[in-house]
């Protein structure tokens, strides 16, 4: 139908009476997304002994009622399987940066608020009971981070037990169906530590929470870290070659980034961030991930000497990790 200049007076005409018709006690609610807004898939219950997957989502579990721990959400699938839930509010505690957009095209809004594998700050507890309060009074929420397994359920555990809607036994519990890892100390041990607070306590905490907040530069670094390895063991599995299903890896370049991200952890202004005994480890990592990169220089990498190499690439992260993060 033609959009005539009278159609257009109609419509902002009908868009007025309908703000005018709001009023402070009736709030207008946002505005259904436009991908499938109704919930339509039962919510994992608190009661269940085993995770949930579901498509783009794993291991799901249910620290109270409407309360889920869970993995990153991956791509579309990920987002309608949240929005198929009812959920309407995501908590991520990890490091990479949220997918706001996927998911306020669902009418779902994002609160990024990333937690460490060491433990979880008294502030950042406060915060994450303020948020998950308020945001389970406009439905249910799915708190995640990588892997859905350590730092979620640790979040959730730990908030679940300040706002007095588990004891700290009960929360640790749900740990366990998480398979939170036992090594994870200071996440166990903020959760023990945990004692409900008063609704005023957390009325006091300033509820002005971003969606996406900058992190610090390690954490940030191995979020890319991470994914630059990730595609390395696809080339792996493809023979070394670019993978078919990610057309546009180039195997030499992963190498090259790895090595990269390395270096720019070694940079005097960032090396100053972190423990000094922590940087020989960089550079071990940066030599395994150099030499990767220059054997892709060669005329005919030996596959053999490449996977050799990526297994020293994976012994430094778990070394670091054992010593500095775990
Ligand atoms: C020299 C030390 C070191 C090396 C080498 C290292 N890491 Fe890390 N990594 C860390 C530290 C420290 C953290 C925790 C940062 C924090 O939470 O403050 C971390 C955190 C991470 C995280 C979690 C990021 C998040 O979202 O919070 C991932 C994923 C990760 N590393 C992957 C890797 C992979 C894969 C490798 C090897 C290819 C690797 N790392 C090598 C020190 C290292």
């Amino acid at each position: 139908m033609p959009h005539t200049p009278h159609r257009t007076a109609l419509l902002l005409a009908a868009l007025a009476s309908l703000s005018a018709c709001s009023s402070p006690s009736s709030p207008r609610l946002p505005q259904p997304p436009p991908v499938k807004a109704t919930a339509s898939l039962p919510l994992p219950s608190p009661t269940h002994s085993t995770p949930t997957d579901l498509p783009g989502l794993h291991n799901l579990v249910a620290f109270h009622q409407g309360l889920i721990s869970g993995s990153q959400p991956e791509g579309h699938p990920a987002f309608d399987s949240l929005a198929s839930l009812g959920i309407k509010t995501i908590i991520s505690v990890d490091g990479a940066q949220p997918d706001v957009q996927l998911a306020a095209q669902r009418g779902i809004r994002y609160i990024h608020l990333p937690i460490s594998y060491s433990g979880i700050d008294p502030d950042r507890q406060l915060q994450l009971a303020r948020a998950t309060r308020d945001a389970l009074r406009q439905g249910p929420v799915y708190i995640h981070c990588h892997h859905g397994k350590h730092r979620s359920a640790a979040a959730a555990a730990a908030v679940t037990t300040i706002l007095g809607l588990a004891s700290s036994d009960q929360a640790l519990a749900r740990m366990k169906v998480s398979g939170t890892a036992p090594n994870y100390t200071g996440l166990f041990a903020c959760v023990r530590d945990a004692s409900p607070l008063s609704q005023t306590a957390i009325d006091a905490v300033p509820a002005d929470f971003p969606s996406i907040s900058k992190p610090s530069d390690i954490v940030q670094a191995m979020v890319d870290i991470d994914l630059a390895f990730e595609h390395l063991k696809d080339i792996e599995a493809a023979g070394w070659k670019t993978p078919p299903q990610n057309p546009d890896l180039v195997p030499a370049s992963e190498a090259g980034r790895l090595a990269d991200l390395y270096r720019h952890l070694l940079e005097p202004h960032n090396a100053s961030r972190h423990p000094a005994d922590m940087t020989p480890l960089l550079q071990d990592a940066h030599r395994h991930a150099s030499i990767l990169e220059s054997l892709f220089a060669a005329n005919q990498p030996d596959p053999g000497t490449l996977s050799a190499q990526l297994k020293l690439i994976a012994a430094s992260c778990k070394d670091c990790h054992a010593k500095y993060r775990d």
